[in-house]
């Protein structure tokens, strides 16, 4: 049996702290899919199919072994998180945890996960030192106001930010 897990997120846009969870959990489960959530009540910058691109862009950079990268799926998904999680057969969730605020909400989210769906659990990974305080909302606002985030994000997704800030 192929072991699936979700790492769900609305990745607007996809920070270093987001990769570093991608890269430890793709190494855990047989498969993991990267779930892009279309339809968060956030107000986005990046549609779902530029952020899914986004992704696979950064994934097919990373120097990881050509089996584990194959491993890693990238697609959007509308409604509930269960839903998608059951019609991709995932059995885990993955969630990235920064700090105890985060737990609460976490806390929360996963025990309502569980309710919905009593068999997909949530597995929380601790975010790296260097990327606990890294939020994609920080990011953006950095960047509005004429900020380097090239040590937070991808030298592409930086750019992308910085014309999406010109043009906007
Ligand atoms: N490193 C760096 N940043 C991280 C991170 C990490 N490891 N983990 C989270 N973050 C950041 C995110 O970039 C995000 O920043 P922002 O708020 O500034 O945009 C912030 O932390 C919060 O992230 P998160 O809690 O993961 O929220 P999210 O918006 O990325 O994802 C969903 C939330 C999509 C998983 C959730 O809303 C969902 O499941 N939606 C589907 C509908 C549903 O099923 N709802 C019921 C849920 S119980």
């Amino acid at each position: 049996m192929k072991y699936i897990a979700v790492y769900p997120g609305t990745f607007d846009p996809l920070t270093y702290g987001h990769l570093d969870i991608i890269i430890r959990a793709s190494k855990i489960c047989d498969e993991l899919v990267v779930g892009v959530a279309d339809n968060t009540n956030k107000s986005i910058l990046f549609s779902s199919k530029q952020r899914v691109s986004m992704i696979k862009q950064q994934i097919n950079k990373l120097s990881l072994d050509e089996d584990i990268k194959k491993n890693i799926k990238v697609c959007s998904f509308v409604g509930l998180l269960t839903d998608f999680a059951r019609n991709i057969e995932a059995k885990i969730i993955i969630r990235g945890l920064r700090a105890v605020s985060d737990f609460e909400y976490e806390f929360q989210m996963a025990s309502t996960n569980k309710r919905l769906k009593p068999d997909l659990d949530t597995v929380f990974l601790t975010a790296s030192e260097q990327q606990h305080f890294v939020a994609s909302s920080l990011v953006k606002e950095v960047v509005r106001l004429g900020g380097d985030v090239k040590s937070f994000v991808p030298i592409e997704i930086a750019k992308e930010l910085k014309n999406y800030f010109k043009n906007n």
